[in-house]
């Protein structure tokens, strides 16, 4: 079996997890979720990004795409997530399937949290299950490959 790898691409303020309104957020710091995503997922190789600059995810983005590696990518693009069309078009001009997660329930929050500008141009959009919602980006990424189909990793 060939390893798989997925992009976990991080936006703005998510560095700050663990301190960061811990009663919306939780206690766990990004290098916990990260480490999570690892142990729960042996055989993926993960790569791991976070930035508070949108220029930077979309480089990442644009370079993961042109690495032709991944089978996909899993994006918690913070606060960016509710206004940026750079990003919404950047999005839209990789081909690897991207999938929108969220830690707490943008629809459950305030108002300016329920629209998500990239949510029509990503696979899916998982919401609401803290660190999990991440584990869940993956089962996805994992179910919609192409040239994977060990049901093991699940
Ligand atoms: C968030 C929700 C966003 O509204 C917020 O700006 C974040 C985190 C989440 O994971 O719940 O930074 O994306």
């Amino acid at each position: 079996m060939s390893a798989i790898s997925i992009l976990v691409l991080n936006g703005p303020n998510l560095s700050r997890l663990g301190k960061r309104e811990p009663e919306i957020y939780g206690y766990e710091t990004l290098e916990d979720i990260n480490q999570g995503l690892v142990e729960s997922f042996p055989d993926i190789s993960f790569e791991f990004f976070q930035s508070e600059d949108e220029g930077q995810l979309l480089e990442k983005l644009f370079k993961s795409e042109d690495q032709g590696c991944f089978i996909g990518v899993i994006i918690n693009a913070g606060a960016l997530t509710h206004y940026s069309i750079a990003l919404r078009d950047a999005i839209s001009a990789v081909t690897m399937p991207v999938v929108e997660v969220h830690l707490s329930n943008i629809y459950a929050r305030e108002v300016f949290r329920r629209l998500s500008v990239i949510s029509e141009v990503c696979r899916g959009v998982i919401s609401g299950f803290g660190a999990n919602s991440y584990h869940l980006g993956v089962r996805a990424l994992i179910k919609i490959s192409d040239n994977f189909t060990s049901q093991s990793m699940l």
